[in-house]
């Protein structure tokens, strides 16, 4: 049995998918009633619980041989409620790590941020980074995969951008857009986690994972622009003004303006590969940038300007494949 926390988000929903269609026996730890339903229409097993209640890991971890942490702790950011993003990642993974421990099981994957460091002076990046080092230090059989934007149905960041580029005539950029990233395919990613689930050489590790493509933010925006055949304009809007006024939203109590800020602030670093290591253990990413994009919103016609029908779309977008900056 694989347990899966964070399993009614987006990535935990697409491998509960994925891990099932491979007759993998899978249960899904999820906080929400409608969560539960949802990825119990899967075929999947689950129960309610919350990584900071260590009695329903406990509960959840009975006969798990390998745990897929998932969780992503910005939106549960609220000082309100006593509860910080900190709290979420790193005692929310102390827990999975303690429960794995009592339970006898040993193989724990952890998807965590490209630009995590020790260094970062975004909270969310510092913050993952310590998560890792108490994974790294937990003695478990550790894989842990950092990643950027990963495209796909659901992805809050990525289909954030999106929609930012689909109704904006000119889009913010935050910082001077030069921004590094290096986005990958939902499937690419999907296929690295069962890869490393799978693979013990893969013990030990930390990976980084993306795309083929590394391009600018401002490139970023360029191309989805092309791809949703809208004309937009881009305004620099420097760090040093945005981050005062989302300070000052956050310390008005405007919890939207504190998530803003950590995810902003996440993205004035470079959101790239320092290595490609996981290659030479299983396949590379098979999609770039703009297929991946071209077939999200293949998708999802309603994304993009109308258009006859799929196929026409793809073969619009996927000519001028490889001319990225
Ligand atoms: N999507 C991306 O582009 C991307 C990029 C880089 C890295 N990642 C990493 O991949 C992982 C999964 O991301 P995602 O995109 O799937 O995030 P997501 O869609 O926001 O899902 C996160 C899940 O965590 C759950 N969660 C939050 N607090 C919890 C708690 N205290 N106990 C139990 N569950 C809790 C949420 O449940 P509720 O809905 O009930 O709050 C949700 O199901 C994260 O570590 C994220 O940083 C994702």
């Amino acid at each position: 049995m694989v347990l899966i926390t964070g399993a009614g988000g987006f990535l935990g929903t697409h491998l509960t998918g994925a891990l099932v269609k491979r007759k993998e026996p899978v249960r899904c730890l999820a906080r929400k009633p409608a969560d539960r339903a949802k990825l119990e229409r899967f075929g999947a097993e689950t129960v309610l619980g919350d990584v900071l209640d260590r009695k329903s890991l406990e509960r959840a971890m009975a006969g798990v041989w390998a745990v897929c942490h998932l969780v992503h702790g910005i939106e549960g950011d609220d000082r309100r409620k006593g509860i910080t993003l900190e709290m979420i990642d790193q005692l929310g993974a102390a827990n999975v790590l303690d429960a794995c421990r009592a339970n006898g099981t040993r193989r724990v994957l952890y998807v965590s941020i490209l630009g995590a460091s020790p260094a970062a002076r975004s909270r969310l990046l510092a913050s993952r980074w310590r998560t890792e080092e108490l994974i790294r230090g937990s003695g478990l059989d550790f894989t842990i995969l950092r990643t950027g934007f990963v495209i796909g149905r659901g992805s809050r960041g990525f289909e954030g951008h999106l929609s930012l580029v689909q109704k904006c005539p000119v889009v913010p950029l935050p910082g001077n857009g030069k921004v590094l990233h290096q986005p990958i395919a939902l499937s690419d990613l999907l296929s690295y986690l069962i890869g490393c689930l799978d693979d013990p050489r893969t013990c030990g590790k930390t990976f980084d994972a993306g795309g083929p493509d590394r391009l600018s933010y401002v490139a970023l925006v360029g191309q989805v622009a092309q791809a949703l055949g809208r004309r937009r304009l881009t305004v620099n809007l420097p760090w040093g003004v945005v981050r005062p006024l989302l300070s000052l939203g956050s310390a008005l109590g405007l919890r939207r303006a504190g998530v803003l800020h950590e995810m902003i602030a996440s993205m004035q670093v470079d959101m790239v590969c320092g290595d490609m290591e996981i290659g030479a253990l299983m396949p590379g990413p098979s999609k770039g940038f703009r297929e991946s994009l071209a077939e999200y919103l293949a998708a999802d016609p309603s994304r993009g300007e109308p258009h006859e029908n799929r196929e026409d779309y793809r073969h619009r977008v996927l000519p001028s494949r490889g001319a990225h900056s």
